[in-house]
This record gives structure tokens, C-alpha cells and sequence, in this order.
């Protein structure tokens, strides 16, 4: 069995992805099993900031690792919050005042074009020249005002394509068979394949 270090302190993300690893013969590990201290996320763009996390990670284990970021982009945002979508009212995060200040920068838009997005990046030590990425996309629409409970995020604010609930009115196990992050992890899935 190969080990794998996930970027993450996400309980749900690392019982995804132990299950989905488990019959390629990777034992997922979590971060915090080994102290790893918060990375630093300064860049533009998702890809860089998971290939940022997935390196420090890996040089603080000694064992390849996987990271994820992901966020929001709303199209007449110029693709706002995107990489800040976890702190885009500030500290401390919070979903509700993230919500309230998308939908008061929305006010009177009539473009609610937005898609969530997903890079994963996996590297099998810390200076690795050829991490492998994988990325994922799901294209909606962003409501005036949010609706639903469950999710997390931009999820009560969000109706997916081709559907009328939102992302927090969606059976969870339905959403990740659908999202950006399953999107990705499949094709992750399919590189190490
Ligand atoms: P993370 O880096 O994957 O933990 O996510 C960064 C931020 O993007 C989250 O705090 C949410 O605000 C937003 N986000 C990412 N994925 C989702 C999603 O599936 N639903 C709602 N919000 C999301």
C-alpha cells in the first residue's frame, strides 16, 4: 500500500478519497496526523495555491501529497471571490456574511452567471517538477436571495445548471456525484489510473 498525505483538516474530503484511493492501492493520510502546519495560499489562481499546499505538505511529511482548492467565480465579478471565496467578508469566515455580500454586490444584476471550481494537485515529493493536476467546473446561476440548509458556502446562493433547487436544497450524496470537487477527483482518479 502507498501512502498519501491529504492537504486538508476536512473529514468529509479525506472519507472520500480514502474510499475512491483504497483500490489503486493508496492509503490516504490526513495532515494532521503529522502536525503540518497551515500553508500559505498567496496566489491567484486555484491551481497555484493547491500546488503550494500539496508541496508544503509533502516537505513537511516526506510523503507525496494531495491538496485541493476550490471557491466561487461569478461572471460579473470578473470571477469574484474566486481563490478568497472562504474569507470574502473578511475574518473571522463566515458563510453568512460571504452570502449576504455576494448577493448585495449582485443587486440589480442581471448576468447571475457563476460556476464553482476545483484544482487538485498531487506531488510525489516536495519539489516534484511535474505535479498532477486535475480540475473540475460546474456552471449555474446565483440567486437573489439564498435558500436551503444543508452544504456549506456559496451552496444556498448556487442552482446548478439543469436544475431548480439550489446546492443546499440538493441530497449531498446527489451533489458530489455532480460537482466541481467530483469532477475533479474522478479525473484525479483517472490520471493515477
Ligand atoms: P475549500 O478551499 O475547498 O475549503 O473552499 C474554499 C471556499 O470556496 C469555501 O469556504 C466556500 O466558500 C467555497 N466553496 C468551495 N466549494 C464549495 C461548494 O461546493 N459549495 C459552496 N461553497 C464552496
Amino acid at each position: 500500500m502507498k501512502q498519501l498525505v491529504l492537504a486538508s483538516g476536512n473529514a468529509g474530503k479525506l472519507k472520500e478519497l480514502s474510499a475512491l484511493l483504497a483500490p489503486l492501492g493508496i492509503e490516504v493520510l490526513p495532515q494532521s496526523a503529522f502536525n503540518v502546519t497551515e500553508a500559505e495560499e498567496p496566489h491567484p489562481s486555484f491551481i497555484e495555491n493547491a500546488i503550494a499546499k500539496a508541496r508544503h505538505a509533502s516537505r513537511s511529511t516526506g510523503l507525496p501529497a494531495l491538496a485541493d482548492d476550490s471557491g466561487l467565480c461569478v461572471d460579473a465579478l470578473g470571477g469574484a471571490p474566486g481563490v478568497i471565496s472562504a474569507r470574502f467578508a473578511g475574518e473571522p469566515r463566515s458563510d453568512a456574511r460571504n452570502n449576504a455580500l455576494l448577493l448585495e454586490k449582485l443587486a440589480g444584476q442581471a448576468d447571475r452567471r457563476a460556476r464553482f471550481y476545483c484544482a487538485l494537485a498531487l506531488v510525489r515529493h516536495a519539489d516534484d517538477p511535474q505535479p498532477l493536476i486535475a480540475c473540475g467546473e460546474w456552471h449555474g446561476q446565483i440567486l437573489a436571495a439564498p435558500r436551503g440548509t444543508a452544504g456549506f458556502g456559496y451552496d444556498p446562493a448556487f442552482i446548478p445548471e439543469g436544475h431548480e433547487l439550489t446546492t443546499a436544497e440538493l441530497d449531498p450524496d446527489a451533489k458530489d456525484a455532480i460537482s466541481h470537487r467530483g469532477k475533479a477527483v474522478r479525473q484525479m482518479v483517472a490520471h493515477l489510473t
